[in-house]
């Protein structure tokens, strides 16, 4: 948050900035307050279709926020076609790149400006860091949000630092890790009578596999499911899960398990939640890199135990 904090410090009262309605919670709340509060002008449009974004421009607008794959329903956004749109109106544009890291997504490759990460999920890997990191491909954002970062003391401590480093020497095996474990929970999810749909990019039959194919290297260990019967339902299961953690966090080792619509997106309004498709139904996931069996027996039985 802290590293998205930074960012919006390179706009001034009035300027405009055009997001996703399906983002990060923190980051909505963040947008929404206190940033509206300073001045900022905020538009959140579904930016799967690159148009609405191309409408929401005004002559204010100065930067296009991406995230993409969107937390939690996994929806992906066309970088390069939002990236042309921006740039053609005078604006930057910044991807959240948490979801994938480096080792899967690299929007430079797609014309995007800056690229933000949580270090704190997949570049450290083991849960026991908070941390961002900002990169840039202009010489004056990097001076600038070098100088944001200490005048706002938004940096983070030297053994923090170290722990990312520490974290980022295994992030190639641990992805390919949690890549494997995902399609296979993704794909035996989806056969479970108690499962109504499975969102993972890397099924052949998600509406946007053939972009992520275009635009990743792979699909990533972050998947979500919707159980029948609503959020009740929802809940037993999570609390049935044994193997996975009932937490908000992402991207570690461990395999989590959260429900967005009362934990990582509760601070959205109910009304934007549902304008993002984000139900009381979904539960999201974060695939660990234990092993595989051990995952989808636990989670078909948490599922099983649920429909009891
Ligand atoms: C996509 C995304 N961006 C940013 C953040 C914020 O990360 P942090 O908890 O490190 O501040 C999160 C946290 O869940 C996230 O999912």
């Amino acid at each position: 948050m802290s590293a998205i904090n930074a960012c919006m410090h390179l706009f001034k009262p009035g300027d405009h900035i055009i997001a996703g309605h399906d983002i990060y919670g923190g980051t909505y709340r963040l947008f929404v307050s206190p940033f509206t509060d300073f001045g900022l002008k905020f538009t959140f449009v579904n930016m799967q279709d690159v148009e609405n974004v191309r409408k929401a421009i005004t002559p204010q607008t100065k930067c296009v926020w991406i995230e993409t794959p969107s937390n939690p329903l996994l929806n992906l956004v066309d970088m390069q076609a939002i990236a042309d749109v921006a740039r053609g109106a005078g604006a930057i544009t910044i991807a959240d790149n948490t979801f994938m890291s480096p080792y899967f997504q690299r929007p430079f490759q797609q014309g995007v400006d800056i690229v933000l990460h949580s270090t704190t999920k997949y570049l450290n890997g083991h849960s026991d860091v908070v941390g961002g990191a900002i990169i840039t491909r202009h010489q004056p954002h990097a001076e600038r949000i070098g100088y944001i970062v200490n005048a706002l003391g938004l940096a983070c401590s030297p053994f923090d630092a170290w722990l990312v480093l520490r974290g980022v020497k295994t992030l190639g095996p641990r992805m390919e890790v949690h890549q494997r474990n995902a399609l296979a929970v993704a794909t035996a999810l989806r056969q479970h009578p108690a499962v109504e749909k499975v969102y993972y990019p890397g099924l052949t039959d998600h509406p946007h596999h053939a972009l992520a194919k275009r635009q990743m290297t792979g699909f990533g260990g972050m998947l979500s499911f919707d159980v029948k019967g609503g959020g009740a339902q929802a809940e037993k299961v999570m609390l049935a899960a044994k193997l996975y953690s009932m937490a908000e966090s992402l991207g570690g080792v461990e395999s989590l398990i959260e429900h967005p619509e009362t934990m990582s997106h509760a601070s959205m309004t109910a009304e934007a939640r549902r304008g993002a498709g984000i139900t009381d139904k979904t539960l999201r996931v974060s695939v660990g890199i234990e092993h595989q069996e051990d995952l989808i027996a636990d989670l078909l039985g948490a599922l099983d135990q649920a429909s009891k």
